[in-house]
């Protein structure tokens, strides 16, 4: 495993780590055993960072990851995020009171008495432009409730407008074979005021593993079945808003850049790790196998010109005018 700064925090994370969404909800049945078999293996492997969220399986992801943590010796940082227990879900709902509210919870669920990292969790647009709510969050620094704290963006602009706040240490953004555009502008923005970028969906909701086709169904409780269109949340969000026909075409050319002895799997994750912009990946993984499928893309050496070229142009043919100008 190889490790990256995660922005100012003085954090080395593993640069592929761990997305805690799936072991939570909304991906169909998981047994919590298997998903702290997944974690546990993760650890083994080097992973010593992982994604969670208040409302994943609302405190089920964050208490699971809570349990390996005391089970193991090694540092572990957790981001958690708050915001979407709000209902309605609006900007003003972004208040002191509220967040205070989220992160007590979240206190809870993670057994602990600070929070590592705490990312609000794509707001309405109209909270980037509110600086009490990155008030709110320098006081909870203060009061010693979280220790670093973040955002979690659906748009490469809001991305550019968080960041503008030099409270938000890290941001995290679709990035992935099929959502390029975080890599235009956004990257380069981040470095240079040094923010923690961490990369989110990298699989496109498993669809870039490859082991998808036209048959392929979903429980009536996962969100690939439910949210395609972004009926339950925001579209852009289920296989990265990319349609579903469409990606398994362009699925089928990546083949061509899959590295010998490699999996599709990692190609996909040693694409997004070829931008040092980048701190992390955050495949999700559902049992071991999985989360050791996706680590092994960290050992995997640089992607050649070619394997590049290959992706940049299934974007360019297949993608880009679908998606480019959404986010
Ligand atoms: N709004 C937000 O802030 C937000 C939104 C989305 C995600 N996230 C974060 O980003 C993380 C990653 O995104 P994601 O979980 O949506 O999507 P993803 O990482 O692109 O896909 C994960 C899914 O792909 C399948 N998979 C993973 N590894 C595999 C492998 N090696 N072989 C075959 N299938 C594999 C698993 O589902 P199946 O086995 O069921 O196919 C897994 O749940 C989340 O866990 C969460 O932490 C945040």
């Amino acid at each position: 495993m190889n490790y990256r700064e995660l922005g100012p925090t003085g954090w080395k994370v593993s640069e592929v780590s761990f997305g805690a969404w799936a072991i939570g909800h909304a991906w169909g049945q998981v047994d919590d055993k298997d998903s702290l078999a997944a974690l546990h293996k993760s650890i083994d492997m080097g992973v010593n960072f992982i994604d969670t969220a208040d409302v994943y399986g609302d405190g089920r992801s964050e208490r699971l990851v809570a349990k390996v943590r005391k089970e193991r010796s090694e540092t572990i940082h957790v981001a958690t995020k708050a915001g979407r227990r709000l209902d309605p879900h609006t900007a003003d709902g972004y208040n002191s009171q509220n967040l205070t509210a989220f992160i007590e919870r979240s206190l809870k669920n993670l057994d602990t008495d600070c929070l590592d990292l705490v990312q609000l969790h794509c707001p309405p647009a109209e909270v980037y432009y509110r600086p009490e709510v990155f008030g709110a969050l320098d006081d909870l620094v203060r009061a010693g409730k979280i220790r670093y704290y973040g955002v979690s963006v659906e748009k490469v602009e809001e991305a550019l407008k968080a960041i503008e706040y030099p409270g938000v240490q890290t941001v995290q953004i679709i990035f992935n074979m099929f959502r390029h555009r975080p890599s235009e502008l956004f990257f380069a923005e981040a470095k240079r005021r040094q923010v923690g970028i961490l990369a989110r969906v990298p699989l496109a909701s498993g669809m870039l593993t490859g082991k998808m086709n036209k048959t392929t169904s979903f429980a009536t409780d996962d969100h690939r079945n439910f949210n395609r269109h972004g009926e339950a949340f925001d579209v852009g969000e289920t296989f990265s808003g990319v349609d579903y026909d469409t990606g398994l075409a362009a699925v089928e050319r990546l083949r061509e850049a899959v590295p010998a002895g490699a999996t599709l799997t990692q190609l996909a994750l040693r694409w997004i790790l070829m931008f040092d912009a980048v701190t992390c990946a955050i495949p999700g993984a559902k049992r071991p196998s999985q989360a050791e499928d996706n680590i092994l893309a960290a050992e995997l050496p640089a992607l050649t010109g070619e394997q590049m070229r290959v992706v940049r142009d299934v974007y360019e043919d297949c993608i880009k005018e679908r998606v480019h100008h959404l986010w």
